[in-house]
C-alpha cells in the first residue's frame, strides 16, 4: 500500500490524473473501472484538458463503471449513467460501445451482474481501479458487512450513505434503497487500485482502511491485500493516520524511477 498525501484534493487529483494518462499512453486499449461522487470531479477535469490540450487519446479504452442505482435509467439525472456522461465521457473521445455501466433498469440483476463480470474478464481485466471511499468505510457500494471476495451484485444502502447521497436529490426519501454494484473480489482482481479520499469527513475511513485490521465492516480495507493499490488522499483526510510522517517520507525519498511525472 502507499499513501500519498497533498495539501489539496486538487494536488492528490493532478498526480493520480498523470497517472492514469500515463496508463492510457503506454497501452492504449487500457481498461479503466471509474467511480462517480464528487470525489473525483477535479481528476476527470484534469484528464478532459490532457485530453483536450495534450491529445491524450481515448478511442481505444474500454471503461467499467463501479455501480448504479437500481430503479434509475440513463436519462435520469441522478442516475451514474447521467453522471459520466456530464463530467467526462461527453468531453473525451470514448467510443460509446467502450463505456460500460451497471443497468439500473434491468430486469434480471443477476444474469446481468454476471454478464458484467464475464464482460470484464473478455476485456482481459482492468488494468487501473479507480475508488472513492464512503464515509463507512465502502467501496464501490460495498457497505460494511460486504464479502471481501464479493462479485458483482445486488446491495441494499445503510441508512448513513442513503443520508450522504440525499445532498443529489429532492430528498432523502428519492435516494433508492437498492444498488448494482461490483464486489469486492472484483476489484482486487484489478491490476491496479487509485483510491482517492478528501476532506475530515472522510478521515476515520482512513484510518480504518490503512491502519486498522482487514475487516468486511471496513470494506476498504480489503485493499491491504492488494499488492498495487495506492491511496492518493488530501491533509485533511490524513489527519487521523498514526505514521503520516512514514508515508511522507516514503514520498519524498522515492528513488528517481519511482518518482511521479507532474
Ligand atoms: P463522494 O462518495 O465522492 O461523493 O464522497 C464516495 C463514495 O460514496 O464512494
Amino acid at each position: 500500500m502507499e499513501i500519498i498525501v497533498q495539501e489539496t484534493a486538487e494536488q492528490a487529483s493532478m498526480l493520480a490524473a498523470r497517472l492514469i494518462a500515463k496508463t492510457i499512453s503506454d497501452k492504449p486499449d487500457a481498461v479503466l473501472g471509474l467511480p462517480t461522487g464528487s470525489t473525483p470531479l477535479p481528476l476527470y477535469k484534469e484528464l478532459i484538458r490532457i485530453h483536450k490540450e495534450e491529445n491524450l487519446d481515448f478511442s481505444s479504452v474500454t471503461s467499467f463503471n463501479l455501480d448504479e442505482y437500481l430503479g434509475l435509467g440513463p436519462e435520469h439525472p441522478q442516475s451514474y449513467h447521467h453522471f459520466m456522461y456530464e463530467n467526462l465521457f461527453n468531453h473525451i473521445n470514448i467510443p460509446a460501445e467502450n463505456i460500460n455501466i451497471p443497468d439500473g433498469l434491468t430486469e434480471n440483476v443477476p444474469s446481468f451482474c454476471n454478464g458484467y463480470e464475464q464482460k470484464i474478464k473478455d476485456k482481459g481485466g482492468i488494468d487501473i481501479q479507480l475508488l472513492g471511499i464512503g464515509s463507512d468505510g465502502h467501496i464501490g457500494f460495498n457497505e460494511p458487512s460486504s464479502s471481501l471476495t464479493s462479485r458483482t451484485r445486488i446491495k441494499t444502502l445503510t441508512p448513513n450513505t442513503i443520508k450522504d447521497n440525499a445532498r443529489f436529490f429532492e430528498n432523502e426519501s428519492a435516494v433508492p434503497r437498492h444498488v448494482i454494484t461490483m464486489g469486492l473480489g472484483t476489484v482486487m482482481e484489478s491490476r491496479e487500485c487509485i483510491l482517492l479520499a478528501f476532506g475530515e469527513a472522510k478521515a476515520e475511513a482512513v484510518r480504518q482502511s490503512v491502519e486498522g485490521p482487514l475487516c468486511a465492516m471496513v470494506p476498504a480495507s480489503v485493499l491491504q491485500m492488494h499488492n498495487r493499490s495506492r491511496f492518493f488522499i488530501d491533509a485533511e483526510a490524513a489527519s487521523k493516520l498514526e505514521k503520516v510522517e512514514y508515508y511522507n517520507w516514503v514520498f519524498s525519498n522515492k528513488p528517481a524511477w519511482q518518482q511521479f511525472e507532474k
